[in-house]
Order: C-alpha cells, then structure tokens, then sequence
C-alpha cells in the first residue's frame, strides 16, 4: 500500500518512525507547504500537490483543519482519506461536500479513535438512537493553563462552544460526535490531583449505557498528543490493509 501524508510534523514523524521499525509496512510519500520540513524526515517528498497524489492508495491528513478544507476534496477524487485533524468535520458544509466527492469516487474517509476508546459500541448503539452522549475531559491545571487549588469545573455546555474556547479537545469531541451522530455535551475539569489527561464518556441508548473512562500518558515523541492517540492513527494504518479487522 502507498501512503502518503500530508503533513511532515510531529505526527508524520510518528508514521516515519513506524515504518522504520517495521510496525507499518507501507510506501511512504510525503508533502507539507513547508518542505524544509520533510527533508528533516528524510523520507521522499513532493513539492506540489498534484505530483504527491500520484500514486497513492491511501492518503494521510496530518497537518491542520485547514489542511482538510483545502485538500480533502482532491485527494477524494483519487484515493481514500484518513482525517486526523477530526474538528474540520465538525463543519457540516465540508463534511457534506467530502462524502459527496467520495460517494462519486468510490472512495472512503477513515478517522482514527484517537484519544478515547468504545467508539465501536457507540457506533452500534446510533443504530437505535442515543439519547445522550457526554464527554467529561479532567486535566492538570497546569495542562489547562489555569491556576486551581482544588477539583474545578471550567466548562459545561455543547460541543461547538467547547471547542471554540478548549481547542486541545477538538479531535475527541468531534470523532465521539461522528460516532454517536449527534454533539456531545462537554465539561472540562481541572483538578490538579491527576497527571495523566483523562477522558470519561457516558451514553445513554435505548439497548446500552455506556461509561468509559480512559487514562493517557503523552505520548514519548510528542508530549501534545497522548499516546493512545498517536497508536490509534498507526492501528488504522494497519487495518486498512488487513483483512481481518475486528471491532471496526
Ligand atoms: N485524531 C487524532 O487522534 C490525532 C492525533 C494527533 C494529532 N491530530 C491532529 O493532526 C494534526 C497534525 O498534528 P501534529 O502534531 O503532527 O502537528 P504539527 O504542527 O507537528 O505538524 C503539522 C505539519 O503540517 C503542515 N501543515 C499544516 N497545515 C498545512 C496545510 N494547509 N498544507 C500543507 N501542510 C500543512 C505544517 O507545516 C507541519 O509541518 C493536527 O491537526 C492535530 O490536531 C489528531
């Protein structure tokens, strides 16, 4: 399988790592507007996008929700996308206009779990409707950048005011949206008794409750993203390729 990635940054040296390790057995083809950044990876770049769709089976978006505006429709024309900078979907107007293409096309979008966990039951449980879906993301203070003694809560409200005013949690509160197919509630706590970003998840559905509670450390290449994260985009890497996928 030929990848290519949009974006030679923290993520895309993730992926670059990934296949030098032998975890993902792909083709790697890279493009950034800054190519000064791709040749840092040291892996094949192209310097214009057209070039850099040549060829590709499936493309990676790992750059910025700008990035998806800009390039998820000719990228669809050709190949299947992977979408990491989730929060662009939560734009119904590109989201609309990226199925299209893809539907014309034959061709599909992926996006990974990323930072949380049970999107596979949440899916199942859509099915029947889900009568409510919150996601409560618990930090350090210092992680948040506000000072607090004691448990606090910063936020409590719907996923399009959260994200325009926490943007650290825009990819977790947009891929449980697209799983659940409706905005989750949010509320971000700060409470300087945890050091890890925790993230718990209650649904309510006509055939299941859910909780789902997870942990993550950052990950050791990039302290921005959690590790979970940065394994769940190599896993859907993998899977793509597979021909036995459980749980997707
Ligand atoms: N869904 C997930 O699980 C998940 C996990 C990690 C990161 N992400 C998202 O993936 C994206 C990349 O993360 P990162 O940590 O690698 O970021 P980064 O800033 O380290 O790297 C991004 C790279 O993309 C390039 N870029 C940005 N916009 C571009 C554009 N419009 N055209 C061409 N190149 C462009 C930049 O020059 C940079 O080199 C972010 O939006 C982040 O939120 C999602």
């Amino acid at each position: 399988m030929r990848l290519c990635v949009i974006g030679c940054g923290n993520v895309g040296r993730i992926i670059a790592r990934a296949v030098d390790e032998g975890t993902l057995e792909v083709d790697l083809k890279y493009y950034d507007r800054n190519p000064k950044k791709c040749e840092e990876l040291g892996k094949p770049y192209s310097k214009g996008f057209e070039e850099f769709l040549e060829g590709c089976d499936v493309v990676l978006e790992a750059a910025s929700p700008q990035a998806v505006k800009e390039f998820g429709a000719k990228v669809l024309e050709r190949a299947d996308l992977i979408v990491l900078s989730v929060g662009a979907l939560l734009d119904e107007e590109l989201l609309k206009e990226l199925l299209e293409v893809a539907e014309r096309n034959d061709k599909r979008i992926f996006v990974p779990s990323g930072a949380i966990a049970g999107l596979d039951a949440i899916k199942a449980l859509s099915l029947v409707g889900i009568d409510e879906v919150t996601l409560v993301t618990t930090k350090n203070p210092k992680a948040l950048g506000v000072e607090a003694k004691e448990r606090k809560v910063l936020f409590e409200g719907d996923a399009k005011e959260a994200v325009k005013r926490f943007p650290f949690n825009v990819n977790v509160v947009a891929a449980l949206s697209l799983a659940a197919k409706r905005l989750a509630k949010v509320k971000i706590v700060a409470d300087p008794n945890v050091d890890k970003n925790v993230h718990e998840v209650y649904v309510k559905s006509k055939a299941s409750d859910l909780y789902i509670k997870v942990e993550n450390v950052p990950s050791p290449m990039n302290p921005k993203t959690s590790y979970l994260a940065a394994l769940s985009v190599i896993e859907l890497i993998k899977e793509i390729g597979e021909r036995l996928r459980v749980g997707t």
